[in-house]
Formats: structure tokens, sequence, C-alpha cells
């Protein structure tokens, strides 16, 4: 990863003229990752601003704290937030900025692998709703993304393989001979991290940059999602399972609509078996019982690529040929979480 980012960065703020630059920052953040960032920015006279990690803090009250917060400081248009922080806090970040004032600047400095490879990037901001994901937001480009994979060394090994489930999914998408998958899981998740962060970014950007609103192309980015989502805010809903993480999640609503993709499209099974086996040894199998799969099914209803009431997935009909907006039958989805599950 390059400094030279950091001189850039300083660069433009020093040509945009920003009247006051604030860094949001979260808990954690702000002990591991803001002191780092300021030694290699060297940007002075900021404001820092801190919140609560956790998705359970990704909603209106933490927005609220923070305009509440910008408003005190007398932000007005022409200040900037810095996100330093993980997929959460840039995407509340960049919905508090996109709002403030009816928008003002924002750049994102993810500090967790999943932020450095997906969340960071694409424009989507926003907040959970209900215990619904991202109900509520808004898609605004960042004006910058630092990418540094400094500050991974404070994170735990289990949010750092969280970020897998999305590198997964950018691999499928890709690759028709499913090379990408293939090298993939080849490397060394830890020690070869620069390269697949600025590959899988780049990944994602190229996506982005076809369909910046998802009105067509970029629903493909959503793949995994349509289960992923839906088991992740039933896991905050529901008593009877432990609360996933967004990666946790993801990858098994990338398992069951991969095998799916086989039921539909004969997508080929192998490479779901494989992908199934490879994410067994780094995330633990979720158990689920059949009132969980309702509660799942239920859910997916409010999925955002939904339209005239039915449930939208995105499949593949091969490895780096998705489809978007694809029916799914109860019956299928149930028998794809009984593969997940054996
Ligand atoms: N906008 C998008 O396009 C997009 C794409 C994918 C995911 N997301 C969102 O991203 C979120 C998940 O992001 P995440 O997995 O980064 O979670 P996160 O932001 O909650 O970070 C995970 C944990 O790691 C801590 N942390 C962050 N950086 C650290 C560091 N360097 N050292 C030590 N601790 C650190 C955080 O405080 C938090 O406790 C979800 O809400 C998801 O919906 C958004």
């Amino acid at each position: 990863m390059k400094d030279d980012q950091y001189s850039l960065l300083k660069e433009k703020i020093k040509s945009n003229d920003f009247n006051s630059v604030f860094v949001l920052v979260d808990e954690n953040t702000d002990k591991y990752c803001l002191e780092i960032f300021i030694n290699k920015s060297q940007i002075e006279n900021y404001k820092k601003i801190v919140i609560k990690s956790g998705e359970e803090n990704k909603n209106i009250d933490t927005c609220v704290n923070i305009w509440k917060e910008l408003n005190s400081q007398k932000a007005d248009r022409k200040s900037l937030i810095i996100n330093l922080g993980g997929g959460v806090l840039t995407d509340i970040g960049g919905f508090v900025a996109s709002t403030y004032l009816r928008g003002i600047e924002f750049i994102n400095v993810p500090t967790t692998l999943l932020g450095m490879v997906d969340a960071a990037h694409g424009g989507k901001t926003g907040i959970d709703f209900l215990s619904l994901k991202n109900q509520i937001g808004v898609f605004s480009m960042p004006m910058d993304v630092i990418l540094d994979s400094v500050y991974l060394k404070t994170l735990s090994k289990e949010e750092y393989l969280n970020g897998y489930a999305e590198i997964f999914k950018h691999s499928f998408l890709t690759d028709s001979r499913d090379l990408n998958f293939n090298s993939l899981i080849k490397l060394d998740f830890f020690n070869d991290v620069d390269f697949i962060i600025n590959k899988y970014s780049d990944i994602k950007n190229e996506i982005v940059k076809i369909d910046k609103y998802e009105s067509n192309s970029r629903k493909v980015l959503n793949l995994g999602h349509t289960i992923g989502h839906a088991l992740e805010s039933y896991s905050y809903l529901s008593n009877s399972l432990d609360e996933l993480k967004h990666g946790e999640a993801i990858i098994v609503g990338l398992i069951t609509e991969l095998y799916i993709s086989n039921k539909l499209n004969n997508y080929p099974l192998d490479t779901v078996d494989r992908l199934k086996e490879v994410s067994l040894k780094y995330f633990s199998r979720i158990s689920l019982k059949d009132s969980d799969l309702k509660g799942i099914y239920d859910l997916m209803i409010f999925d955002k690529k939904n339209d005239k009431g039915s449930v939208n997935f995105v499949l593949l009909d091969k490895s780096g040929k998705p489809i978007i907006d694809q029916k799914v039958d109860n019956d299928i989805f149930i028998e794809a979480f009984a593969y997940y599950s054996q």
C-alpha cells in the first residue's frame, strides 16, 4: 500500500480549503487506528467524534448524536468528515455526511478487511431501521478512499476473516473458469493481504463504475446477500440465534445461493462443495431450526432488490455470469439450507 496516498490526501484537504475537518472513530479505531492515521497524514486541527462500535449502533440514534456534535462544533458546508473505521462506521459516517446540510464531503479510511475490499467503496451509505439491514440510506460517493493494511494489525482474527465472505463473492462474479476463487484459496490470507485488497477492491469499483445507482448491473454485488442480509437481521431480531457478524451471515448466503444456482441454472455443484468446505474451515456452521428458516424467509420480503411483491435473487449461471432478478420457491430455499447443514 502506498504511503503517498497520505500526501495526496493532505494536498486535497489543503486545496479544497475546508473550514473544518472531523475524524469519526469508534472506541476501537480511536484506540488502535487514530494515532497511526494522524502520524501518517499529518492532518492538523482536526476535531474527533467518537461513536459506539457494533452493528447494533448502526441506527438513527448514532446519526443524531453525530449531527448534534457537528452542529455544536459549527460544521458548515465546507467541512469534511474522515471516516476511520470498519463497514459499520463508514456506512454511518457516509450517511451522516451526505445528509448534513444537504451533503458535505467525506473520505473513507477503512480499518477492517471487509471495509477495505468492499464497504468503503461504491457510495452505498446508510443505517439499519427496525432491525432491517440498511433500510435507510443514500448513494453518495466518498471524495477518496485510503487503503492501508497497516490498520489490520490490531484487528481480531475473527473480524479479519469476516472480510473473506465478500472477497469470495467478488471472486465468483468475475471469472468464468473460477481461476480467481481457485487461486484465492491457495493464497496466504494474512501475508498476501495487500495483493488481495488491491485486486478485490478493484473488482468492486469496476462493477460500481458501470451502474453507480444499482439500477441494473450493480445488483450482481448482492450475490449471497438476499439470504445473507435476512439471516443477519434475523439473528438480531430472534432469541434463537447469537447475533451474527455481516461476513458470517454472508458466507451462509453465498453457499445457499450458489446451491440454488446449481438447482436452477446448473451451476457446478463441485464449486459449491469447495466453497462450503473452505468456508467451514474458517466460519463455524450455524445450526438453524425450521422456525428459523421461516423467520429468515419472511424477512427476505424486505430485500431492496424486490419489486411487485416477489423475492428477487442474484444467482449464477456460471462463475462470472450472474443472473439478476431470479425468483426462488420456498422448497428450493429449504433444500439449500439442508445442503448447508449436512
Ligand atoms: N456500503 C457497502 O457497500 C457495504 C458493503 C459491505 C458491507 N457493508 C456493511 O459493513 C458492515 C460490516 O463491516 P465490518 O465487518 O467492517 O464491521 P465493523 O465496522 O463493525 O468492525 C468490526 C469490529 O472491528 C473493530 N475495528 C475496526 N477496525 C479495527 C482495527 N483496525 N483494529 C481493531 N479493531 C477494529 C470495530 O470497532 C468493530 O468492533 C455491515 O454493517 C455491512 O452492512 C457495507
